[in-house]
């Protein structure tokens, strides 16, 4: 086992390349965390760490690691656990958007985004409750931070199957706290709009006028300062104006 008494909390952030995990990585360095950061290109990755680390002076750990892939998460989740040793906040931010009308949209495409939006999610979450139980039996609490979307509350034309992955991952969490939150691990789902990353470059909506990856991170660290008394079970971050409650 890692560093378990040195005092310093440890975040594992997946989808940490860019984007929101990016920013959330680059939030927790700035206010002391040890990180564990991963997606599947290792470049940016390995840039992000070096940049972080220099900056904050924190530990910061590389691991490459599919989504959809579960020898590669569980693989992921372990180096956390013997690096660490502790878990203070899970933050799974690693996501993929699709767009079509059901109509069209092959069924096969809403098995992709099942498999990296939500079942990633349930095998991250099972093989790392005993070290987020055991984080907060140490620590007093321990979070987990997931990233849905304002489509999995509020539903949106040709973003059916994208909706239903995030309204699963919101249900899944719900589940959690219902089983986890007394033993101090609870979860937060932050659904936000339009948010000014790659993904949403698509779109026609300017990126000056998204939510930006900051405003998730902030929000992302805010969780973590909950006590284990507090449950906060989902957060809709919405863009200003006629758009509230719109993608
Ligand atoms: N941008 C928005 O408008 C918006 C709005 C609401 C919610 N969200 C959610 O926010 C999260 C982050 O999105 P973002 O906007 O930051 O998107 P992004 O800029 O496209 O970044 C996505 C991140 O996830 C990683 N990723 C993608 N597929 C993966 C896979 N199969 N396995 C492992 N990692 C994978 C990517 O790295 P690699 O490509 O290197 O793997 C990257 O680090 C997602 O869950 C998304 O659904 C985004």
């Amino acid at each position: 086992m890692g560093d378990q008494d040195n005092g310093r909390r440890a975040a594992l952030v997946t989808g940490a390349s860019r984007g929101i995990g990016a920013e959330i990585a680059t939030r927790f360095a700035a206010d002391g965390w040890d990180l564990t950061i991963s997606a599947r290109s290792p470049e940016p990755l390995k840039e992000l760490a070096i940049r972080l680390s220099g900056k904050f002076g924190g530990r910061v750990e590389v691991v490459t690691a599919d989504a959809a892939d579960e020898e590669q998460l569980t693989h992921l989740a372990a180096m956390h656990a013997t690096e660490y040793g502790r878990l203070d906040a899970l933050v799974l931010n690693a996501g993929m958007g699709q767009k079509g009308p059901i109509e069209e949209l092959p069924a096969r495409r809403l098995d992709k985004l099942y498999q990296v939006n939500v079942r990633s999610a349930y095998v991250m979450l099972q093989a790392l409750i005993p070290t987020l139980r055991s984080t907060a039996e140490l620590a007093g609490a321990a979070k987990v931070i997931a990233i849905a979307s304002i489509t999995g509350v509020h539903p949106e034309p040709e973003l059916a199957a994208y909706g239903a992955t995030k309204a699963a991952l919101i249900s899944l969490c719900e589940t959690f706290n219902l089983e986890e939150s007394a033993a101090g691990v609870s979860a937060t789902t932050i659904s936000p709009g339009y948010v000014n990353t790659d993904m949403s470059s698509w779109t026609a909506i300017p990126q000056e006028e998204m939510i930006t990856a900051a405003d998730v991170a902030v929000m992302a660290l805010a969780v973590t300062q909950l006590s284990r008394y507090a449950v906060l079970p989902g957060v809709v971050l919405t863009r200003p104006g006629t758009n509230l409650g719109r993608a």
